[in-house]
């Protein structure tokens, strides 16, 4: 069992569940002229962003590393007449790209992007004092994973949704002596998720077109 398999089974759950229409797939194919790269979630993971948002009668949406809005689209697609979506992008060019998408998909008055380090724009956010987030998405760069993990923390209530991606990355999580910060970041958020009295927490491994990697989920108490 390997990636070309876990690639055909991909293509067939977007090809029977009709996971793309046109916005999307227009996001991806500018996003690959612009040069950026593929690291996208899949559509079916899209989709069960999407589908954890409504499940979670999510109205505040929080992401952080946008990329070219690919994400973001599906998950902006959950939130009701009124809701909101800021996400979060470090590179002008990913933002650029993805506002440009965002608008192709009829989002543009309700995803808000902006540009900065995460770092720097979360507290900014803090201070705004805006309602809690009902779902935040961490997808950014995984060594700052606990950082953006406490600032997920101070910007949801109970009843929110925190979602982490990419904590597994092919196994490399499982290297306690990684030198790679990236490693350590994920090895990191998921001891302080188990060990966080605040929040309910699980993991999942996923495979699929794009590797074998996987995602947290953790609930806030
Ligand atoms: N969520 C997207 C993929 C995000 S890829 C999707 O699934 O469609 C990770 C993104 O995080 C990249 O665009 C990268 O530029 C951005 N990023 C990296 N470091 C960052 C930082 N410190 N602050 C904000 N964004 C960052
Ligand atoms: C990488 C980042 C991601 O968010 C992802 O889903 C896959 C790969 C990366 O930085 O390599
Ligand atoms: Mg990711």
């Amino acid at each position: 069992m390997s990636q070309e398999i876990w690639t055909a089974v991909d293509e067939h759950f977007v090809d029977q569940l009709v996971l793309h229409d046109e916005a999307l797939m227009a996001a991806l194919r500018s996003s690959e002229e612009a040069g950026l790269p593929a690291i996208n979630v899949a559509p079916n993971q899209g989709k069960l962003l999407q589908m954890l948002a409504k499940l979670n009668g999510a109205k505040r949406i929080l992401e952080i590393g946008t990329l070219g809005g690919y994400s973001s689209i599906w998950m902006a697609r959950a939130l009701p007449a009124g809701g909101k979506m800021v996400t979060l992008e470090f590179e002008p060019l990913h933002a650029k790209v993805a506002r440009a998408n965002i608008e192709r998909a009829g989002l543009a008055s309700v995803v808000e992007v902006r540009v900065g380090a995460a770092l720097d724009l979360l507290p900014l956010l803090f201070e705004e004092h805006q309602e809690p987030f009902d779902l935040v998405f961490i997808d950014a760069d995984k060594l700052n994973n606990p950082h953006y993990f406490q600032w997920a923390l101070k910007l949801t209530k109970s009843g929110s949704l925190i979602l982490i991606d990419n904590v597994v990355r092919g196994g490399a999580v499982m290297d306690a002596d990684s030198e790679d910060p990236n490693v350590l970041g994920v090895r990191k958020v998921l001891e302080m998720i188990g060990k966080e009295s605040r929040v309910t927490g699980t993991a999942i491994q996923t495979v699929g077109s794009k590797g074998y990697d996987g995602l947290a989920l953790v609930l806030v108490n």
